[in-house]
């Protein structure tokens, strides 16, 4: 089947090739239960079509209520076995987290997978980034990623089981100029995935992280209408030529939290068409 997503924006499009691949079946994913935070859009709801798919239910969180409502409106169109559901917080708000994954137990008795999504770009260099703009970045990027991941886990523990993956980006793994703040924050990701695995790992959590290359969403689009994203650029740097979709980002979240990856924890795992390999 030749892969397509709707909620990939057409101004990114033309690709030179479109990925072309098979959906999978992942086994360990019927009936879970699954938190999707930023699952209104791109590779957030991109994930939640692919667990939905899988036959898990959904509690999505994300900050914008249309595109949350939009997202649920789809899923239950196309996925009408999983039972969806939506809370409106944002994850950079503690107490909003706790009411969320509260939410999430009361909807559902259970919550078995944490898919850790929501984040914000910055790219700018680092002379003009403000006070303001440096703690958005940590707020959304990091801070929200232990807040979420600590309260899925009180819920977790209790059920000594339970899966959690955290976005960070490959961005997390390698550097550049202009782009302080969403490298350091998505390197401390990183770490912070290996340390709550390690810590974890005890009660039966499994805890790793995806690192996406430029994979086609509003996010993307929304620095290339700003001028600040040359697409053509990043697709020519590109080994496969060609930016990511996101329905690639969630067939590598489905293995991770599936019955195939059971021995799989305090990973990073990159899907960026070779870009950080590409070293010249
Ligand atoms: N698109 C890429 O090229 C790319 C590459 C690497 C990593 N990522 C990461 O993937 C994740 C998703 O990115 P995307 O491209 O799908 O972005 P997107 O902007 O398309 O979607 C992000 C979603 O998160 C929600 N959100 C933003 N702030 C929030 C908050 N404070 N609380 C709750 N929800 C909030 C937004 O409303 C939106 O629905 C991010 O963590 C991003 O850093 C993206």
């Amino acid at each position: 089947m030749s892969y397509s997503d709707s909620s990939a924006p057409a101004s990114v499009q033309p690709q030179p090739e479109t990925a072309v691949f098979q959906h999978s079946a992942y086994a360990g994913i019927h009936d879970k239960v699954v938190v999707v935070t930023g699952g209104g859009s791109g590779i957030g709801l991109a994930l939640a079509k692919g667990f939905a798919r899988n036959g898990a239910h959904l509690l999505l969180i994300d900050i914008n209520a249309q595109a949350m409502a939009d997202a649920k409106g789809e899923l239950q169109e196309a996925f009408p076995n999983s039972r969806v559901e939506c809370f409106q917080a944002s994850v950079a708000d503690e107490d909003a987290v706790e009411a969320a994954f509260a939410h999430a137990k009361a909807c559902f008795g259970r919550i078995d997978v944490l898919l850790n999504n929501a984040g914000v770009s910055i790219n700018k260099p680092s002379l003009d980034i403000s006070p303001a703009e440096w703690r958005r970045a940590v707020e959304i990027n990091f801070n929200s990623v232990f807040f979420c991941a600590q309260a899925a886990a009180r819920h977790m523990i209790e059920q000594q089981a339970g899966v959690i993956i955290n976005t960070s980006s490959m961005w997390g793994v390698s550097h550049s100029a202009d782009r302080t703040a969403y490298c350091a924050t998505k390197a401390a990701v990183v770490s912070m995935t290996k340390c709550l695995a390690v810590e974890w790992a005890r009660h039966g959590i499994r805890m790793n992280a995806i690192g996406p290359g430029y994979t086609r969403t509003p996010l993307v689009e929304e620095l290339q209408r700003a001028g600040r994203l040359d697409v053509e650029a990043l697709r020519k740097r590109t080994p496969l030529q060609r930016l990511g979709e996101p329905g690639e980002m969630a067939e590598l979240a489905l293995f991770l939290a599936s019955s195939s990856a059971t021995f799989i924890t305090g990973q990073i795992y990159v899907s960026d068409g070779g870009w950080t390999a590409n070293g010249f």
